[in-house]
């Protein structure tokens, strides 16, 4: 073989072995090969045919060659160098050609849309743990014959107090301070304000429960919060004594907590009714042992029972303040709170995390 070809050999052995990294890439049909580092290949590819193919290249400079080999070998060797430069140019071509299929299947892959695969389901919500309590206590008075009374947050002086026979200056008015506007009113401290309203609005004989929000100026901690909610039962008609008062209070109890349920009555003070009491109902965690797997009940703090709320006969000047005739009709009424209840039924040891509205302690209510 002649100078000029061993020449023109190299010059595809030094390609060879450049592209070597290519076609071995393309043999193993790019397997495990990223759209990204395909992409880079491709560009890499194109350099590479310009250095080997360019202008510049050696092969290119072997061609300029043919001219001065001596006319007898020049066909010869022309024929040699067109050989050696298609050599590179089909194993560049190939490649590349393998490559760019690889390249579109790879996008075609990525772009494509798997319709059989499920949708992103939406979070929902739920309703607020303080809500489900009090749509439980509902269903059951209303199954019960009561009516839900709903009424205004922001209320006058006479509602809140002078109309529940708490007069100016009475002390029960101290322990219910609230949060005044600068027009008189006042956001209501307990839902009793709506045995006025609905006793005015609708006449008696009535059966209602009011829930509601209400606001007392307490500095917020484990155990208080400046708003809360209350349910009031009203109940007048008439014939109506203690004994309809007690009997119902027992049933809502024994509905929720269960037939083993018991209640507890002790005397107590209220402006708007007389006789007054509490109401206290046997602990549905201990169910009323005070005692829980042999440690005092945590629920109860032993005392197997759990105090809830305040009721009484609704006193004569609040029938009369609505004007109802208090010879023939006579009511009860009782009122309690529902974060405690809700507290003590998912044994929460800080009322403010209802209201905080961390949706990682809401979520739990589901
Ligand atoms: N309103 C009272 C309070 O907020 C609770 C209450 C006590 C309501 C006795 C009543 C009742 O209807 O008869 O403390």
């Amino acid at each position: 073989m002649s100078e000029e070809k061993k020449q023109v050999e190299q010059i595809l052995d030094r390609f060879e072995n450049e592209f070597e990294k290519f076609t071995n890439i393309a043999k193993s049909k790019f397997d495990g090969l990223t759209l990204k580092v395909a992409e880079k290949l491709q560009k890499e590819i194109s350099e590479v045919r310009i250095k080997h193919t360019g202008k510049k290249s050696e092969l290119s400079g072997a061609k300029k060659l043919i001219g001065k080999v001596a006319p007898e070998n020049r066909a010869d060797f022309g024929k040699f160098v067109q050989s050696i430069g298609k050599k590179i140019e089909n194993s560049i071509e190939e490649t590349e050609e393998n490559l760019k299929t690889f390249i579109e299947e790879a996008k075609i892959e990525r772009e494509k849309i798997d319709v059989t695969l499920p949708g992103r389901r939406p979070r929902v919500g739920h309703l607020h743990p303080i809500t489900l309590l009090r749509q439980q206590i509902e269903d059951i008075f209303v199954s019960m014959g009561y009516a839900i009374e709903d009424d205004r947050e922001i209320e006058t002086d006479y509602y809140n107090f002078d109309a529940l026979n708490i007069p100016e200056n009475h002390p029960a008015r101290e322990s219910q301070d609230t949060f005044y506007t600068t027009d008189g009113f006042a956001l209501r401290s307990q839902t009793s304000t709506v045995q006025i309203r609905a006793m005015e609005r609708r006449g008696v004989p009535l059966r209602v429960i009011a829930p509601g929000r209400v606001f007392r100026r307490d500095t917020p901690d484990q155990t208080h919060t400046p708003m809360f909610h209350q349910i009031e039962g009203l109940c007048v008609d008439e014939g109506i004594t203690m004994a309809h008062l007690k009997g119902t209070v027992t049933e809502w109890l024994k509905r929720m907590y269960g037939k083993e349920t018991k209640t507890r009555f002790r005397p107590s003070y209220f402006p708007f009714t007389e006789p007054s009491a509490e109401f206290d109902f046997s602990c549905f965690k201990c169910e009323g042992n005070g005692e829980f797997e042999g440690n005092k009940c945590g629920t109860c703090r032993g005392s197997g029972w759990i105090e809830l709320g305040g009721c009484g006969m609704v006193h004569p000047n609040v029938l009369q303040n609505c004007g109802v005739d208090h010879k023939k009709y006579s009511g009860f009424a009782f009122g309690f709170g529902l974060e405690r209840m809700c507290a003590l039924m998912y044994s929460l040891d800080d009322i403010r995390l209802m209201f905080e509205n961390d949706v990682r302690f809401l979520e739990q209510f589901n």
